[in-house]
């Protein structure tokens, strides 16, 4: 495997995972857990933010304490799927500055098709994590985080619940310098572009639109 890319064996992860996928599984407890497994990746993805000694005074004493150097994170959701992970993140880092980018995929091409991109003004003093619960042909996270680099940030990682081996393999040689981090690895793509096993439509699911 790619040394950019991490796949999670965390069981409380994996646990997570099995009661998302199932089919019985309600949009309430979907919403909760799809924000749940993102904080999760969260902490292991933000082990090597910088961070930088400050002076502080305790009630007994002054010390030298560590805290995240320079601006905190910007966290760019992909329309839809991509904000049912935004809370988890930001239960974590709540200082997080918050993009969209508007993409969906064309059923019949399965290309994705951009409605909407607002991003932080200072985004290129910002470490990105860009969120989609699925990476299925990879279209729309090459898209997504091609748009986020020409703006220059400081660093982008790309966080999803579920990856194909084919997202990957398109991603990673789309932006090599894009570390990715996936809950789980499935088997592959069915012939409509959904991830098997998968989960099904993830915005279908997070909204109850189907
Ligand atoms: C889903 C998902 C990703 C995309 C993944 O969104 O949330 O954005 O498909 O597929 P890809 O890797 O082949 O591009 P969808 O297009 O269904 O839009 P929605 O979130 O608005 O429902
Ligand atoms: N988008 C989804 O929501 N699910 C898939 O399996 C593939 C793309």
């Amino acid at each position: 495997m790619n040394k950019n890319v991490t796949i999670f064996d965390h069981p409380l992860i994996l646990h997570k995972l099995s009661i998302l996928r199932n089919k019985k599984t309600s949009s309430k407890d979907f919403r909760a857990l799809v924000s749940e497994i993102a904080m999760l990746m969260c902490y292991e993805a933000t082990r090597d933010l910088p961070l930088e000694d400050v002076e502080i005074e305790t009630p007994i004493c002054k010390t030298t304490v560590k805290h995240l150097a320079g601006k905190k994170l910007a966290v760019v959701p992909i329309l839809r799927a991509g904000l049912g992970m935004v809370d988890g993140i930001l239960s974590l880092v709540p200082s997080a500055r918050v993009g969209h980018i508007g993409l969906y995929r064309n059923e019949e091409t399965l290309k994705p098709v951009e409605y909407y991109c607002k991003l932080p003004k200072d985004i290129s003093d910002r470490d990105v994590f860009v969120v989609d619960p699925m990476l299925a042909t990879g279209g729309s996270a090459i898209d997504a985080v091609g748009q986020i680099k020409l703006r220059n940030p400081k660093s982008i990682r790309f966080l999803c619940l579920i990856a194909a081996p084919e997202g990957i393999e398109a991603f990673t040689k789309a932006h090599p310098d894009v570390d990715l981090y996936c809950a789980a690895l499935d088997e592959k793509l069915n012939e409509n572009g959904y991830i098997i096993p998968g989960l099904g439509d993830a915005g279908d699911r997070i909204f109850g639109t189907k």
